[in-house]
């Protein structure tokens, strides 16, 4: 019974990824001699990387939490701010936020006013980054940052109904924010608000808290299904919550583990993604397949005994589950590594790169163990036997507090680990002030190809017809099969969890090779509806021979 539903949920993968996996097959030979290559990018950007976005300019912006003390940077003496949580201090000329310019690594210090420390947010339909809530001054404070070349955040000091601290966001089809959960806060709320706003109570928080000293269950993993309801996945179990009627619209079968007793989000913490979407034009009748997957995490009871000095090994397993079908199942899989505070990165070719983290112990203040120096790739389209490959080694621990970011070029940024309660240099595993690059195996120095045109050039709405002419340079000829096009949404980045992360396979159209000069178009369709594209800023890639170009920034509305 259950082998018939794990080969039935195969196909459907493969059917819903049969672009994808047929570049795949073809580069495989190609990459597996290559593990990818790390590159240090700024030895100190003065702060520590615990929070971590991409805006629309290409600017990174980092943040971690104001009470850490002193930092590596200061603001300028017009920008010191009065320190919250020390008032008596007179106030702190340290930066605790920068903004990080990928093209020639600078950094530019920014004032924080209130503590964001363990907090949320995501890039807002319209291309502001809003974070959300934070510990003590910070709890309820949403805060704003506008890209631009001097600007600084912007903060609204009751713009939560509730406090927030360790909740996950995510863009909804209308355009607003959800806020979800939170330490001790069973309910989520939206941003922008109406005036009449109450809380929604959401007691699934609280029923996936086993213990309350050891909740397991904080930064709820948050993925809209292609149907606009929200996937939730807290500790061990996921629902569908229809977030307009306030309604649980199902119940996902417990996710298993050999002894069953492994959690997944904060401290037990795992990652999690939304695979690859695979758009057609059918879509108003027929919606595509959503496929979830978990990885990593530890043993419930794992902080227990770090906190006792065990530190056990973390979790193996990563689950996948198909959140549209009739019967979902969970589907097991084993990674080459445990891991636990792994980052899940959808690459743009729609493979996932499982980053950072540790062997052993969990999440907190100096409880891990062991730093899981290789990145992982999960190759999407492949099965299960050969989808994991072993990457090359950083030789950075990044642990709790650590982060990492899809870049427009096809780099991963990466940045952060701090299991220290201050800033502090002369521990095991110091603050990390560093900022690296990882290059994925698909950047071997072999040629890319290049996004000369798109039409429209900036911004597209539903349905749209949609060119991407390119080069594919240092091909003789390209095979319009191994040619696809996907559009990724940037993510806010904290604690192991991508939040926002999407990434969409546009419908296959027809690859043609233009009559003058080597240049060839795809032409496609704009993804159909707000709910498998919520409004607001994307990456497109054109990916040829499992080689993807650079992102073009695009905005859906
Ligand atoms: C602090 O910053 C200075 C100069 O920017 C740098 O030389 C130093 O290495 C940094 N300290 C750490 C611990 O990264
Ligand atoms: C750094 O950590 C060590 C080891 O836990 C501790 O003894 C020391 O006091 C810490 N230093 C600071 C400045 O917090």
């Amino acid at each position: 019974m259950a082998a018939k539903t794990c080969v039935f949920l195969l196909i459907a993968i493969t059917t819903c990824l049969t672009t994808v996996s047929q570049a795949h097959s073809t580069s495989s030979i190609e990459t597996t001699t290559y593990q990818g290559k790390w590159k240090l990018l700024k030895r100190s950007i003065g702060v520590s990387a615990m929070h971590m976005a991409l805006l629309p300019n290409d600017k990174i912006i980092v943040f971690d939490r104001t009470s850490f003390g002193p930092s590596n940077i200061t603001v300028p003496q017009s920008k010191c701010r009065i320190d919250s949580a020390t008032p008596s201090s007179g106030g702190s000329c340290f930066a605790h936020s920068v903004e990080f310019d990928p093209s020639n690594r600078a950094v530019r210090p920014l004032t924080i006013l209130t503590d964001t420390w363990c907090s949320s947010g995501a890039l807002s339909s319209d291309g502001v980054l809003v974070q959300t809530g934070g510990f003590q001054a910070g709890e309820r404070v949403v805060r704003y940052f506008k890209p631009c070349s001097d600007c600084d955040w912007v903060e609204n000091p009751g713009g939560l109904i509730t406090s927030r601290w360790y909740a996950s966001n995510q863009v909804l089809p209308d355009g607003r924010i959800i806020v979800v959960g939170g330490r001790l806060e069973f309910s989520y709320e939206f941003i922008p608000k109406t005036t009449s706003e109450k809380l929604h109570e959401l007691p699934f928080l609280e029923e996936t808290s086993y213990s309350a000293k050891v909740p397991n269950n904080l930064y709820p993993f948050l993925h809209l299904s292609p149907d606009g309801n929200l996937f939730v996945f807290a500790n061990d179990r996921a629902i569908l919550l229809d977030y307009v009627n306030n309604r649980v619209i199902r119940r996902f079968p417990t996710m298993p583990d050999g002894n069953g007793v492994v959690s997944r989000n904060y401290p037990s913490t795992g990652s999690s993604a939304l695979l690859p979407i695979t758009l057609s034009q059918n879509d108003g009748n027929v919606l595509p397949n959503a496929v979830v997957l978990v990885c990593g995490g530890t043993a419930s009871d794992s902080n227990v005994k770090a906190s006792a000095g065990e530190y056990i090994p973390a979790a193996k397993t990563c689950g996948r589950i198909s959140i549209t079908d009739e019967k979902p199942k969970w589907e097991m899989e084993e990674m080459p590594i445990e891991r636990v505070m792994g980052d899940m990165i959808l690459l743009p070719t729609g493979d996932v790169l499982i980053i950072n983290g540790a062997r052993r112990g969990t999440a907190g203040w100096d409880v891990a163990r062991e730093p899981a120096l290789n990145p992982v790739l999960y190759r999407t389209g492949r099965d299960a036997k050969t989808r994991f490959e072993t990457l090359s080694p950083s030789n950075i621990p990044r642990l709790y507090h650590s982060t990492a970011h899809l870049l427009a070029d096809g780099r991963v940024l990466v940045g952060g680990s701090n299991p220290n309660r201050n800033y502090n240099f002369s521990t095991v595993f110091p603050t990390e002030l560093s900022l690296e690059a990882f290059d994925p195996p698909y950047l071997d120095g072999q040629s890319r190809p290049l996004i000369t045109k798109m039409k429209p050039e900036t911004e597209m709405r539903y349905k749209q017809r949609l060119s991407v002419r390119f080069r594919s340079e240092g091909k003789e000829s390209v095979n319009g099969d191994r040619v696809y096009v996907t559009m990724v949404a940037p993510s806010f980045t904290t604690h192991s969890l991508a939040m926002n992360q999407r990434l969409l396979v546009l419908d296959a159209g027809k690859v043609v090779r233009r009559e003058e000069g080597d240049e060839y178009v795809f032409d496609g369709y704009a993804p159909p509806t707000p709910a498998l594209a919520p409004p607001g800023y994307y990456l497109i890639f054109v990916v040829v021979d499992g080689v993807p170009s650079r992102g073009m920034w695009v905005r859906i509305k």
